[in-house]
């Protein structure tokens, strides 16, 4: 079994309602082990690099400002990024985190219980993980320098 990383971003959403906490209460319970934490301030440049292979989606512009926090009024576009390490972590923090349409996630993960749709359409789905090793392996080095990966 592989030793994997994961990337989780707190959203700014899950930030206005000070759902921070409880989110990484629900991180925390899995056993993984945390190995990376800062708050960043997202640019234009980080946010599109991260969401680039969504590039050509009709949603692609509104996800980049809900990331930077221009829905909900975040100063300096800041955002709670965290590293979690461990086996099959990438995959087991994806169930706990839910679906991604917040309407499908089940309840009793982290979407399911805090993510909603606005009726102007978008989701607000409070937290984003990585979604297989090589998207990852992508992330966890954008967000990321070697040496604040701390294992
Ligand atoms: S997945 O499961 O991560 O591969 O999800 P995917 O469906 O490929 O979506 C990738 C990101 O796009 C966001 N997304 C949307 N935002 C707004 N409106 C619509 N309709 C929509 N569909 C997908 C989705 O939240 C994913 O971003 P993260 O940050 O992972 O949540």
């Amino acid at each position: 079994m592989a030793i994997e990383k994961t990337l989780l971003l707190i959203k700014p959403d899950a930030a206005k309602r000070k759902l921070t906490g409880l989110i990484i209460d629900r991180l925390e319970n899995s056993g993984f082990e945390l190995v990376g934490a800062k708050l960043v301030r997202v640019t234009e440049e980080l946010a599109r690099e991260h969401y680039s292979a969504l590039k050509d989606q009709p949603f692609f512009e509104n996800l980049i400002k809900y990331i930077r926090g221009e829905f909900h009024g975040i100063k300096n576009n800041k955002i709670l990024a965290l590293v979690y390490k461990g086996e099959n972590v990438i995959s087991e923090m994806r169930k706990i985190v839910g679906k991604t349409n917040p309407e499908e996630a089940d309840p009793d993960t982290i979407r399911g219980s805090f993510g909603r749709i606005t009726t102007k359409g978008q989701f607000e789905n409070v937290i984003h993980a990585s979604g297989n090793k090589e998207d990852a392996e992508k992330e966890v080095k954008l967000w990321f320098k070697e040496e604040e990966i701390i294992e």
